[in-house]
């Protein structure tokens, strides 16, 4: 049984190599446009990597276990009972505990700080959720249904309303998402990092993130970063537009 320990080690570190290999050499996150996705990434990066180690041992003791204790074809009776460790349950403990209010503080607390920030804007936007659309309002009181514009390098506070159901802005490209509440005003703070549009990366739109009804999946608005000066005279052009 001591002896056993020894190949599971060792197929730990292997596992542990590849996976880490495999982690920090591939990527399932979308494009990043805001300071907030940088935080957000850097946060799942880091849990991928803490993750690592933890499912290379369950790994390592399957595979060993189902080589070193596997049928030899003569004896189908159960096997001796195995007695439970103290230490290995009292380490196991003690790691995954560790782990779990290391995560809780950083990237959690630390983290959450971090995307939150502090409660100040350069601009502050309106954003209005309605089956199955939204409406933005911009600075100077004019509103718009078909895209929602961004200036770039500027914090944008949006306040985010529901006229029915609950629903949930969220920017895939930004990251960030703040459910949308009847009654209630929600606050997310952004701050757009590039310009760029959904032609560039699809991801860079409003999809609503909150079930709200049949045409929830369809909720979606193109998301527009650029400079502030267009911005500026964009949102006094849709005054023109009557
Ligand atoms: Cu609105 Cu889902």
């Amino acid at each position: 049984m001591k002896k056993s320990w020894i190949p599971v080690f060792l197929l730990w570190l292997l596992f542990t190599v590849l996976g880490l290999l495999l982690v920090m050499n591939t990527t399932v996150l979308p494009a990043q446009y805001s300071e907030e996705a940088e935080v957000i990434d850097e946060a799942y990066e880091l849990l991928e990597a803490l993750a690592v180690p933890v499912m290379a041992l369950i790994f390592a003791i399957m595979v060993w276990g189902a080589i070193s204790w596997r049928s030899r074809g003569a004896d189908r009776e159960d096997g001796p009972p195995q007695r439970t460790s103290k230490a290995v349950v009292g380490v196991w403990l003690v790691v995954t505990i560790s782990l779990a209010v290391g995560v809780l503080i950083n990237p959690g607390f630390v983290g959450l700080a971090a995307v939150r920030g502090e409660p100040v804007s350069d601009y502050v936007v309106q954003l209005e959720g309605s089956q199955f659309f939204w409406e933005v309002t911009y600075p100077n009181g004019e509103s718009a249904l078909d895209e929602l514009v961004v200036p770039v390098h500027k914090r944008v506070r949006y306040d985010v309303h529901s006229t029915d159901v609950l629903h949930s802005f969220w920017v895939p490209a930004f990251r960030t998402k703040i459910d949308a509440v009847p009654g209630l005003t929600t606050q997310v703070y952004i701050t757009a990092t590039h310009t760029g549009g959904m032609e560039d990366d699809v991801n860079l739109r409003i999809q609503c993130a909150e079930l709200c009804g049949a045409g929830h999946a369809q909720m979606a608005m193109p998301v527009r970063v650029v400079e502030e000066a267009e911005w500026l005279a964009y949102i006094e052009g849709l005054g023109s537009d009557g």
